[in-house]
């Protein structure tokens, strides 16, 4: 009874705009218990996030964002960005330095307005409902938000106390997501000692505490060895698994590749393809002839040669002796490089006949690739 006073005060009290601390801080004032409060500020939380999911989350999409476009200045840096991912789902959001990933990131996690469009994430609006979204997202920006400062384990506690857990809760949740990320080990060390890869773990660590049903990663694996990258996907894949909606940016064609069920090509503000993996790969020809010559110098003259077997213009890198050819003729097409190669007297130190790769996809999409 007393409780559900509690409960509506707590909701009048978020309808007329109060921020969650201060409404903590008149129920304190005026006598309940702080463990009443917080058990009354999680049944709230609960309740909404089962029941007050709009219903473009329950229709299928749980983010979703029409005709967002945000200029900087003179910089158009989205020009009318749309894009759905389902729950649970993962979206690879792929581009170069530059196309907005990171401006459309907080757009989405209510870090930045946009000038124009509408989106949505767990069916709540991110500029009406912002603090609704807020409490459903995770985000783990591009540049680690940790202290150096502090331990693993310190940085995880001051976060769950930021998210209004309880001390008791906080170091449950601590424990849990130190050993989740595999940083036990290194939970009480200071965390400028940690690696490129534990900083990132501890990041995405930090994201998790309060379990978000979305994450937003912006770029989570950028820096990082082949082995931490694929330490993090495996990570991610899990979170996924479990029902965690997760959009991240990237601008690893592989990455895409490997983790993700949609992927959004987008550069320069624009969305210029998307689809899965596989789709995009189709976009492009059935296979690609690599080539690479022992001498770099003839790859002009040889790519001219070459130009009748392939669908399209050869991709050709002068500087790595390299070529590549989309073409739908099959194997024996490598027969007859060889053979004009030869003719011509041109050495061939490699070649081959490969599914394209994202980055064909991305090069044939901008005519750039993405890792500069
Ligand atoms: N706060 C800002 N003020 C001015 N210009 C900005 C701001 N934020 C982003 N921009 C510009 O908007 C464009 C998109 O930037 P954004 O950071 O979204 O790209 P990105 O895809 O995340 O690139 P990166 O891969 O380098 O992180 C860029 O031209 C950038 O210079
Ligand atoms: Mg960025």
């Amino acid at each position: 009874m007393l409780k559900n006073i509690l409960i509506d005060y707590i909701k009048n009290a978020q309808k007329s705009g109060g921020q969650d601390f201060e409404i903590r801080q008149q129920l304190f004032n005026i006598g309940w218990e702080p463990s009443d409060i917080e058990e009354a500020f999680n049944y709230l939380r609960k309740i909404k996030s089962e029941e007050n999911i709009g219903e473009s989350a329950l229709g299928g999409e749980f983010i979703s964002a029409k005709g967002i476009e945000k200029r900087f200045g003179k910089t158009e840096a989205l020009k009318g960005v749309n894009l759905a991912i389902p729950k649970g789902a993962i979206l690879a959001l792929l581009g170069p330095n530059g196309a907005g990933k990171t401006t459309l990131v907080r757009i989405l996690s209510t870090l930045l307005k946009a000038d124009q469009g509408q989106a949505t994430v767990g069916g709540f609006d991110v500029q009406k409902n912002d603090h609704q979204v807020r409490e459903i997202i995770g985000l783990t920006g591009q540049f680690t938000a940790i202290d150096e400062m502090m331990t693993g384990r310190e940085n995880l506690m001051m976060v769950a106390q930021l998210n209004h857990l309880s001390i008791v809760e906080s170091q449950l949740r601590t424990n849990q997501l130190l050993t989740k990320l595999r940083l036990a080990d290194a939970g009480d060390r200071l965390a400028k000692t940690y690696s490129g890869g534990m900083k990132r773990r501890l990041d995405l660590a930090a994201s998790l505490i309060a379990n978000p049903q979305v994450l937003f990663l912006d770029e989570p694996t950028t820096g990082l060895d082949p082995r931490s990258r694929i330490e993090l996907w495996e990570i991610i894949k899990q979170l996924a698994e479990a029902g965690t909606t997760i959009l991240l940016t990237t601008q690893y064609m592989e990455e895409a590749d490997h983790l993700a069920d949609y992927i959004v090509v987008i550069d320069k503000g624009r969305i210029i393809a998307q689809g899965t993996a596989d789709e995009l790969k189709k976009e492009i020809a059935e296979d690609m002839i690599e080539i690479h010559l022992r001498h770099p110098e003839q790859t002009g003259g040889a790519a001219n040669m070459l130009i009748d077997l392939g669908t399209e213009s050869p991709n050709v890198d002068p500087i790595l002796g390299q070529i590549v050819l989309p073409t739908q003729k099959g194997p024996s097409v490598l027969v007859e490089v060889v053979r004009r190669l030869d003719r011509a007297r041109i050495e061939i130190a490699d070649l081959a006949l490969r599914r394209p790769s994202m980055n064909d996809v991305f090069l044939k999409l901008t005519g750039h690739g993405t890792e500069q």
